[in-house]
């Protein structure tokens, strides 16, 4: 759609009037962010009073669940309203075919059962995908020739999602890519009479790169022998990309994320003025770690780097940003 800009010529027009001061530019600023379209994500670790520092993620900790309501609430006082949950599993626990994720006391289920007495306003986002309990590190299933196998996976993750929706989680978020599986967690959450819980569902989810310091922090990296790209998208795709969001939205998705963020600020407009439907930026653990390791080396000024990069998405139009700067960013720089 072409747009007619009705504009004076200069002199009348000088548009450097509305920049001449922070009054002035917050009065016609187009784009906010506002604390609740911050999400934060949380790696949980088993045990108590523990508080483990990330190497390849600066300032970002793993937390026991005692810890992780603390730090939850915290982020709630700050008007945060959603976190996204991701457990570390002991090796010990990890098998072939994930099969911790079907445990009901496993990490994830115990983290939301607390939380959901301790905070419980806040969304609790849980991830659904085998990644974390597999010793391959992979999102699924593999046949022979390693390659995810679909439907059988889809079995496991919607018994997955059903083990979260029990325990408590608000929203169950897919980010394994397999085709269809929104439609069949869907149908089994409405037959098991959870009618009211959302799915964001992963539906742009590329191979990338940017991964990397996530699968450290959840402790995948070291298992994982191949890459992604037999089910997460090729990067050199959009149309694909309109394609996995349309298909998402008609098996049922409540919102759609676009992932990485940064380098697919393409696809997050897109995909927002194509569908006209709620979609959520994740600015991913290796876009964090990139940032961080400008800002730590005195390149880069952090508060205003930080919030740069976080209004970039809001300018291609998202709603709602999955950030590692979530926290701080509400703790020293929203005023
Ligand atoms: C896996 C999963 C990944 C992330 C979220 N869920 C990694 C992957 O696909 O290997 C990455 C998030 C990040 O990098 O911050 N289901």
């Amino acid at each position: 759609m072409s747009k007619t800009w009705l504009s004076a010529p200069y002199p009348q027009a000088r548009l450097r009037r509305l920049r001449m001061n922070d009054s002035v530019r917050q009065l016609v600023r187009e784009n906010h962010i506002m604390p609740a379209d911050l999400i934060q994500p949380f790696f949980i670790i088993d045990g108590e009073n523990q508080k483990q520092p990330i190497d390849t993620m600066p300032e970002i900790f793993r937390f026991s669940i005692d810890l992780l309501c603390i730090e939850i609430q915290k982020c709630y006082d700050l008007g945060m309203r959603a976190v996204a949950l991701f457990p570390v599993t002991p090796p010990d626990k990890k098998d072939m075919m994930g099969s911790h994720a079907l445990d009901s006391d496993n990490l994830m289920c115990r983290a939301v059962r607390a939380l959901k007495q301790s905070v419980p306003d806040m969304l609790l986002i849980t991830d659904v995908a085998l990644d974390p309990y597999t010793t391959h590190g992979h999102d699924g299933l593999l046949d022979d020739m390693g390659c995810m196998k679909n439907d059988e996976t889809i079995d496991i993750l919607c018994s997955q999602a059903l083990n979260q929706a029990r325990a408590g989680a608000d929203i169950i978020a897919p980010s394994d890519m397999c085709d269809g599986r929104v439609g069949r967690i869907r149908e089994c959450l409405e037959s098991a009479g959870f009618h009211h819980i959302i799915i964001i569902s992963y539906a742009a989810k590329y191979a990338s790169s940017f991964y990397a310091p996530f699968r450290d922090a959840v402790g995948s990296q070291g298992n994982l022998k191949s890459d992604k790209k037999n089910y997460q998208m090729d990067y050199c795709n959009s149309d694909e990309a309109m394609r996995e969001i349309a298909l998402d939205i008609s098996e049922g998705a409540d919102m759609i994320i676009v992932k990485p963020a940064t380098f697919y600020l393409d696809i997050i407009q897109r995909a927002t003025q194509e569908f006209n439907f709620p979609v959520i930026a994740y600015q991913v653990s290796g876009e964090y770690a990139m940032l961080m390791g400008g800002i730590r080396s005195g390149l880069f000024p952090r508060d205003a780097l930080i919030t740069e990069s976080l209004m970039a998405f809001k300018r291609a139009g998202c709603k709602g940003i999955l950030t590692y700067f979530a926290q701080s960013y509400l703790q020293n720089i929203h005023k």
